[in-house]
């Protein structure tokens, strides 16, 4: 079992004033906040980040939408950490989303969907590792 998984809110919550609000559920959920920083991805790094997606009919407008603004990335612990953060977070498509979840609190729709989760403990490493250095991570604990 893995204790870390890797975050964003995505640049249309940011955008929208609610930093703030999901930062407080991540702490209510008892999340630790290891490590977290404000950035504006380029083209380039949202197309790197998610390059899984690569063939998927929404690769471009994701990688437009990601790099449209400042987004903020964390690396996030607790027990279990992929697994109750895609809890925390609910269904990609917010119409599907659990009520509580962040996504259906705060997202305005599918790609627009406030924040993101990572899907395996392999790619939370990954993810954690595209953003974050060692020395950063280190620094926090
Ligand atoms: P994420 O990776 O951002 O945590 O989201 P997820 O696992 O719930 O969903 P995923 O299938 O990995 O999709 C990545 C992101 O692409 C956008 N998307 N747009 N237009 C569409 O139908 C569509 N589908 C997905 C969303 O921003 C989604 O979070
Ligand atoms: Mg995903």
């Amino acid at each position: 079992m893995n204790n870390r998984t890797f975050a964003i809110i995505k640049p249309d919550a940011v955008k929208n004033g609610n930093t703030g609000k999901i930062y407080d559920r991540i702490l209510k959920a008892d999340f630790k906040i290891l490590c977290a920083k404000l950035l504006r991805m380029t083209v380039g790094q949202a197309e790197g980040f998610y390059a899984i997606h690569k063939e998927r009919p929404f690769f471009n407008e994701l990688t437009e939408f990601m790099s449209s603004g400042a987004c903020m990335v964390l690396a996030l612990e607790k027990d279990d950490a992929v697994n109750e953060w895609r809890k925390t977070i609910g269904a990609t498509n917010p119409d599907d989303a659990d009520l509580g979840t962040i996504r259906k609190d705060f997202a305005t729709n599918v790609q627009e969907n406030a924040v993101h989760g990572s899907d395996s403990n392999e790619n939370a490493e990954k993810e954690i590792g595209f953003f974050f250095s060692q020395s950063e991570l280190i620094a926090n604990k």
